[in-house]
């Protein structure tokens, strides 16, 4: 679309809505509601450390990455048989359906899951399976593996083998979980091998962690997008290599506020991103625990920092240009996009 239509403020929230987008950074685990949480625990024999759900709602006041993880982890514990990963999978899907998410590149945690004893054939069967099912919502889904950043290398390249039987069924890896301590380069050789296997390759960096974990993801374990990466806008040089070199960021306005990354959303830094031309996307991380999904993250954040309709196209056009689909599949995906903006 060459020149985006001025869109009167009061019809961009049914824009935003409404427009086409892809989901690019969402954690399975993350979407994991309470409500499911309990019924998966009586499903499945598991004790929770919580009477009902709102009691573990209120534990949801989070001050930082780790006070999240500490909840995420817990939660994940009543996952046990591939139907559990098929149902959390499939209630997201669902919700990203409705929020006209029509690509959507999933992050699960293997690990959270392997140290309980659940085999990966388990979780990457139940996750898959809701993936391929989800085209008949319309919406195409691909799997990522992330490494946990806390645990070892070994554990790392442990987790990668066990996965490999199954490297049809997902696309890429990352890495996720605690990241101060824990710089990118403590996975070189592990993402040397995934490029070796032909994977996909991204990283959360610069959420909590320094500029020096952004430059260094891109350097060493040479991703293609960094996942957060709002700690970029602190160092001049590396705004100027991600807009230079077109690198995606996965941005997550509700979740940086829940974690306090900014202390309010109208502070978050996202038109910043934009505005130094970086390809800047708007994502949900784990919506069950953040409060909200994709929808919920676009009105919000437009609401708080005034955005208008130009930035609304920008970032969903990011979303595909920044996505994993096949060149013909984002060319459509644009061109539904553009259908949206020339009706609105
Ligand atoms: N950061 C790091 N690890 C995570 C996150 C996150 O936002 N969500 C789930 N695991
Ligand atoms: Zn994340």
């Amino acid at each position: 679309m060459n020149a985006v239509p001025d869109v009167p403020m009061e019809r961009l929230p049914a824009l935003l809505a409404a427009m086409p987008k892809a989901e690019l950074h969402i954690h399975i685990e993350g979407s994991l509601e309470p409500e499911l949480i309990f019924a998966l625990a009586q499903r499945n024999g598991v004790a929770l450390p919580y009477t009902d759900v709102e009691e573990l709602r209120r534990a949801y006041a989070f001050t930082n990455l780790q006070s999240f993880l500490d909840i995420y982890y817990a939660g994940a514990s009543v996952l046990l048989q591939p139907q559990d990963f098929y149902d959390m999978a499939w209630a997201y899907l669902q919700r990203a359906a409705a929020d006209h998410v029509v690509r959507a590149e999933i992050f699960f945690d293997p690990q959270t899951h392997t140290a309980r004893g659940v085999a990966m054939e388990t979780v990457i069967d139940g996750l898959s399976r809701a993936c391929r099912d989800a085209r008949q919502l319309g919406v195409d889904a691909e799997l990522i593996l992330c490494f946990l950043r806390h645990l070892s290398e070994e554990e790392a390249f442990a987790t990668l083998e066990q996965a490999l039987p199954f490297r049809d069924r997902f696309i890429g890896v990352g890495l996720d979980s605690s990241e101060l301590g824990h710089p990118p380069e403590k996975f070189t050789r592990v993402f040397d091998a995934c490029r070796r296997h032909g994977l996909h390759l991204v990283a959360h960096a610069g959420e909590e962690g320094p500029p020096a974990y952004v430059w260094s993801a891109l350097d060493v374990l040479k991703v293609e997008r960094i996942d957060h990466g709002v700690q970029s806008t602190k160092d001049p040089a590396l705004m100027k290599r991600l807009a230079q070199d077109g690198i995606p960021l996965t941005v997550c306005p509700l979740s940086n506020l829940k974690l306090c990354v900014f202390p309010q959303l109208e502070q978050h830094n996202l038109r910043e991103l934009l505005d130094a031309g970086l390809v800047a996307t708007v994502n949900s991380d784990d919506p069950a625990y953040f409060g909200g999904y994709m929808n919920a993250n676009f009105l919000q954040t437009f609401a708080a920092t005034g955005l208008d309709a130009h930035h609304a196209y920008r970032l969903a056009r990011n979303s595909f240009e920044g996505s994993f689909a096949e060149p013909a599949a984002r060319r459509r995906y644009v061109e539904r996009l553009d259908a949206a903006f020339a009706a609105a």
